[in-house]
């Protein structure tokens, strides 16, 4: 698959790893904001089933970041699902977020689709349905293109939680805020989704 980026988010962390981190750390001018966190939180409120907060990565090298916190926003489940070219629903992510799925192209095509149709971010969960640990760390193709809205990592099982609840309640889109701070939210622990622990 070439989607720019099957890196593991977790697990292996080299010295030379670290290093780079510390640099980059450094390097990242305060302007850069939400960027230099490695997770970026979202909460759903609607539907009322998945009312969680959400962790989310932001991706490593293009894209934007949020200037703005959206207290109330469409998260809308792109059609096709993995918006690798025209989308069907394109009209609902007009100045909304999509969300997309892993696979079929790369991440910063995805992005670049939904940035096209006038979506204020992306939010790419894994095709790995089950999987409720493992972050790709999302990177550049090789084709030298940019993109500025924001892209984001979910992981696949909460992609897909999402989705399946959506479909249950026959509702286009869900309601969410994004970013959320969650060391302002005392109860952070509860509020995050029961099935990640497993
Ligand atoms: C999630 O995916 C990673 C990478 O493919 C794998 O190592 C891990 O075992 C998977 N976890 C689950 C619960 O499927
Ligand atoms: C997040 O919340 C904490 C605690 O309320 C606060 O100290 C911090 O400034 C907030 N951070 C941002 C980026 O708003």
């Amino acid at each position: 698959m070439s989607d720019g980026g099957g890196r593991p988010g977790r697990g292996g962390c080299s010295p030379a790893m670290l290093l780079c981190a510390v640099l980059y750390l450094c390097a990242a001018p305060l302007a850069h904001g939400l960027r230099i966190h490695e997770y970026l939180y979202f909460q759903v409120l609607s539907p009322g089933d998945i009312r969680y907060i959400f962790t989310a990565t932001p991706a490593k090298d293009f894209g934007g970041v949020f200037n703005t916190r959206y207290e109330q926003i469409h998260l809308v489940p792109a059609d096709p699902p993995e918006a690798c070219g025209e989308l069907s629903n394109g009209v609902f992510i007009q100045d909304q977020i999509a969300l997309v799925e892993r696979g079929g192209c790369s991440f910063l095509s995805k992005t670049r689709v939904v940035q096209e149709h006038g979506g204020r971010a992306v939010i790419i969960a894994d095709n790995a349905y089950d999987n409720d640990s493992f972050y790709v760390e999302m990177i550049q193709d090789s084709t030298r293109r940019t993109a500025d809205i924001p892209a984001l990592f979910l992981l696949g099982r909460d992609g897909y939680m999402i989705r399946r609840s959506l479909e249950q309640h026959g509702l286009p889109w869900a309601i969410i805020s994004i970013p959320v701070n969650v060391s302002s939210i005392p109860t952070y622990e509860m509020m995050q989704p029961p099935w990640t622990f497993w």
